[in-house]
């Protein structure tokens, strides 16, 4: 213990470790989209700008994306769902993280692809379950009781290790600094840990939540913005009021976040406002359906006390004619449910089978879904589209292209696949690299194109080799004893039935 000038935050609690508050949000899929930053509308019409945010053509898709962000920042949305269909490589993938992108990252967006279901471990409607809380979040208000201000002082307080060499921090000695005042804390050991991880540093504007102990950055005190020219850094001007003062405290999280941390062995249970506070780490824990009802009910109790208010997201689910009838039938019932996200699903398929049956139907989805979807659809692209869009493709994967080998590669692009031409990118820099270039010309694409074909030919070579293979079969059938008819029937069948579940064109 220090002199008694120094204030513990609340004597009464122990301060417990609290790691940094993380999220179990899931990494999006954006490698392929990098150069895609919203869906490139007017901000006052909401129409599409012919080349807006990395995006080129398919502008009325577009549009109807904006107006569906438009009703789910309306909170018109829930319960709903939406449907982007078109041939591979039109962009729907896109453009459902590009919707993610114009909601902001308050409101919650969980992508998924649909075999994601297929797990031996975990059933369907676990997997289903636990990505739609992924996609309904919950922001909390709560005043708190919190000493924030700048730091002006920032020593960890060590002792010699009474149990072995060296030393070990005692306590960790804070200076807080107002416009009205300053104040010195005396704060855990266990606090450092986060301190670090935040790089606090003396020049910083924190808060230290009184119950908790949990540390928060909030930014950079603007006094010191001329000193350093960091653009990633955030300025916040010097607090008014006192160190200690009561102070309301946003926080979003997800209804999967605080299954997990409800899930946990350790703490009290119940209490969204602890919860929040104990969210680390995702660990392997089961959540079961009495731990979200649990949840659930306790979400409900500040909902009607006014300190959180449900704010429903998006689960995307990509290729989702690989989804089948229990799936579906599954996710329509969760549609109807009071916590329901916005679901975005995308295929690329016609008519198709329903996974599961035998029925045929519109993108592979049973009727009574598709009756309540708003269907998008995307079409294919030009070569003057193309052309845009692979040239920003090439510019973000850092490909220099001469004119003509732009050029060229539109018009294979035109001839096959947007995606196809989209991945010779790489590899026709590298074969440029080989002859010692760092400029791709048309004679590297060309030969990039020859050593990886697209899928039309792929499936014209597979299938002459086949007939090939079947006309020699028979030919030494007819030598041998000759087969029955309908032994050969069955090939047929199996031959015609893919052709049902072809992309669209
Ligand atoms: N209109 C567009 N403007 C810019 N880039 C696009 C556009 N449409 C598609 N792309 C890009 O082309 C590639 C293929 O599109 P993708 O969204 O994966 O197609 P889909 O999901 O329909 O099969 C991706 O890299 C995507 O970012
Ligand atoms: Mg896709």
């Amino acid at each position: 213990m220090l002199g008694g000038e120094l204030d513990m935050p609340n004597s009464n609690t122990r301060l417990v470790n609290i790691d940094e508050v993380q999220s179990t949000a899931r990494s999006q899929r954006v490698a392929a989209h990098s150069h895609v930053k919203g869906l490139g509308l007017h901000p006052e019409t909401r129409a599409a700008l012919p080349k807006g945010a990395g995006f080129f053509g398919q502008e009325s898709a577009r549009e109807a994306a904006g107006a569906i962000v438009d009703l789910i920042k309306q909170k018109h949305m829930a319960g709903r769902a939406v449907l982007l269909a078109g041939p591979p490589g039109t962009g729907k993938t896109a453009i459902a993280l590009a919707i993610a992108q114009e909601l902001g990252d308050k409101v919650p967006f969980c992508p998924m692809v649909a075999s994601e279901v297929y797990s031996s471990e975990v059933k369907k409607t676990e997997v289903l379950m636990e990505n739609f809380r992924r996609a309904i979040g919950l922001r909390v208000r709560e005043k708190k009781e919190v000493f924030e201000g700048e730091v002006t002082e920032l020593t960890p307080m060590e002792i010699d290790n009474p149990t072995g060499y060296g030393k070990a921090i005692d306590s960790v000695r804070i200076s807080l600094k107002t416009m009205k005042g300053s104040k010195q804390l005396k704060l855990d050991p266990s606090i450092y840990d986060s301190i670090l991880k935040q790089r606090i540093e003396t020049g910083d504007i924190i808060y230290i939540e009184a119950n908790s102990g949990a540390v928060k950055r909030v930014g950079r005190c603007d006094n010191f913005a001329s000193e350093f020219d960091l653009e990633a850094d955030e300025f916040v001007p010097l607090p008014k009021g006192e160190v200690h003062k009561t102070k309301e405290v946003v926080q979003d999280v997800t209804l999967h976040d605080l299954d997990v941390a409800n899930a946990r062995p350790q703490g009290t249970r119940g209490d969204v406002t602890s919860l929040v506070s104990q969210l680390m780490k995702p660990k392997k824990t089961e959540i079961t359906d009495r731990l979200r009802s649990e949840i659930n009910s306790v979400v409900d109790s500040h909902i009607s006390q006014g300190i959180a208010e449900l704010v429903p997201g998006v689960l995307f689910i990509d290729e989702c004619h690989m989804l089948d009838i229990e799936a579906f039938t599954y996710l329509h019932r969760a549609l109807e449910s009071s916590y329901s996200p916005i679901v975005i699903f995308a295929t690329n398929r016609g008519v198709c089978k329903i996974r599961g049956t035998d029925e045929m139907s519109a993108h592979g989805m049973p009727n009574d879904l598709l009756d309540r979807l708003l269907i998008i659809p995307t079409h294919k692209y030009d070569k003057s589209a193309i052309f845009s869009i692979v040239k920003v493709r090439a510019e973000a994967e850092q490909v220099k292209m001469e004119a003509e080998a732009l050029d060229h590669l539109s018009d294979i692009g035109a001839n096959s696949s947007l995606r196809y031409v989209v991945q010779l990118l790489t590899p026709s820099k590298l074969i440029a690299q080989m002859c010692g270039r760092e400029t791709v010309t048309k004679q590297d694409v060309e030969e990039a194109s020859l050593l990886f074909i697209d899928a039309k030919r792929s499936a014209g070579v597979s299938a002459k080799e086949e007939a090939e293979k079947k006309a020699k079969e028979e030919a030494r059938s007819t030598r041998a004893v000759p087969r029955p008819a309908a032994a050969a029937a069955p090939v047929i069948a199996a031959a015609a039935a893919p052709a049902a579940d072809e992309p669209m064109e």
